[in-house]
C-alpha cells in the first residue's frame, strides 16, 4: 500500500473539499523533494516558457507586480537570489516536466478521490511556488480548483468569501475566464474585514472553493508551496458559464445575471462556450488567448538585487491600472 501524504484528516475535511475553506495537514515537507539542492535541480529541468519570475513592491494596496526573464541563470543562482532578494517564482505545469513531483501529485489526488465522496480531480496540474521571505502575492483568483500545500517558510494567507460577488464581481470573473484579465483582480483593503486569515506553517494545506479570491504575504524564510490544480465537470462548467457570459455581454450586449454552474442555463452556456472556442479555432486556428504580463526585468547577477530593469513598457490590465491610480 502506498504511503499516505495526508495527515490527520477528518471526515469533515474530506467532505468539505471544493465546498468550503479547509486547513489540514500533510507530509510533503518530509519527502526531501524540496531542499535547496532539489529546488536548483528542478529549476534546471524546467523550460523557461514554464517558469514565471516576478518581483513586487511592499504595499498590498498598490498593484506593482512585474515579471522578468531568467536570462540563462542556473537553478542554483536563482535559488540564491530568492534567498537574498525579493523574488517570487512559479514553476508551472510541473506534471509535464518533473516526474517525481507528478507522481506525488497523483498519489495525493488518488487518495483524496478514494476518501472524499463525489470528489473527482481531472485535468490535474501542479505549480511549485518558490519565494523570498518578504515577497507577497496580490489579490487574485485561480480558475481551476486550487490547493496550496505549504512546504517551507511561513506565509500569511487571506482567504475572502467564496461565491460572493462583492469580492470578485461577476463582470470581473467573466473578464478573467474570457481572457481579458489575468487572474489578478481589483482589491480594496476594506475586503480584509471579511477575510479568513491563516499563518501557514510547513506541513499545512489550505484549500477553498473554485474562484475564491485570496492574497499572500510571506512572513519569513524561503517559502516553498506546491499549488495543485484540478478540474472536473462542475469546475469546467463554472468556467464555461463565465466565458459564455463574457461573450454575450461583449458581442450581444446581453448581461446574464446568473453565473450558477448548475441547471439547464449552465448547460446551455457551456455549449455556447464550447461553440465559441471551436469557432475561434476553426477561423483563426488558435485557442483562447490569456492575458500575459510583459517581461520588464532580467535576472542579472551583476546588478543590485540580481535584477536589471529592461527598457519596455509594462503591461497592466486596465481594471488594475484604474485600481492603482484611485
Ligand atoms: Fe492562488
Amino acid at each position: 500500500m502506498k504511503r499516505s501524504l495526508l495527515r490527520g484528516w477528518t471526515n469533515d475535511d474530506f467532505h468539505m473539499l471544493e465546498k468550503g475553506v479547509i486547513r489540514a495537514q500533510h507530509q510533503l515537507h518530509e519527502t526531501g523533494l524540496f531542499s535547496d539542492e532539489s529546488l536548483a535541480q528542478l529549476l534546471d529541468n524546467q523550460p523557461d516558457d514554464f517558469l514565471t519570475i516576478s518581483t513586487m513592491g511592499s504595499d498590498p494596496t498598490r498593484f506593482d507586480w512585474i515579471e522578468g526573464d531568467r536570462n540563462g541563470a542556473s537553478g542554483r543562482e536563482i535559488v540564491e537570489l530568492v534567498h537574498a532578494g525579493k523574488l517570487w517564482l512559479n514553476m508551472r505545469q510541473l506534471m509535464k516536466f518533473q516526474p517525481a513531483i507528478a507522481q506525488v501529485v497523483h498519489d495525493i489526488y488518488d487518495e483524496l478521490e478514494s476518501k472524499s465522496p463525489g470528489f473527482t480531480a481531472q485535468d490535474r496540474s501542479a505549480n511549485l511556488l518558490i519565494s523570498s521571505s518578504t515577497a507577497m502575492v496580490p489579490y487574485h483568483v485561480d480558475m481551476p480548483v486550487n490547493m496550496l500545500w505549504h512546504i517551507r517558510g511561513k506565509k500569511r494567507v487571506w482567504v475572502y468569501p467564496h461565491f460572493d460577488h462583492r469580492f470578485a464581481s461577476q463582470t470581473v470573473l467573466e473578464k478573467v475566464c474570457g481572457g481579458e484579465l489575468s487572474e489578478d483582480i481589483p482589491y480594496d483593503p476594506e475586503f480584509d474585514h471579511y477575510a479568513l486569515v491563516f499563518d501557514v506553517e510547513p506541513g499545512q494545506l489550505l484549500t477553498w472553493p473554485q474562484l475564491t479570491p485570496h492574497r499572500v504575504q510571506n512572513l519569513g524564510g524561503l517559502c516553498v508551496s506546491l499549488s495543485t490544480e484540478h478540474k472536473n465537470a462542475r469546475a469546467r462548467r463554472r468556467i464555461n458559464v463565465h466565458e459564455a457570459n463574457y461573450w454575450l455581454r461583449k458581442h450581444v450586449g446581453k448581461f446574464c445575471n446568473s453565473a450558477s454552474a448548475e441547471g439547464i442555463g449552465a448547460q446551455a452556456r457551456q455549449a455556447l462556450s464550447r461553440a465559441i472556442r471551436l469557432g475561434r479555432k476553426l477561423s483563426a486556428g488558435k485557442a483562447k488567448e490569456q492575458f500575459v504580463y510583459t517581461k520588464s526585468f532580467a535576472i542579472d547577477l551583476q546588478s543590485p538585487g540580481g535584477i536589471r530593469m529592461l527598457d519596455v513598457e509594462t503591461r497592466t490590465p486596465e481594471l488594475l491600472r484604474e485600481a492603482v491610480s484611485t
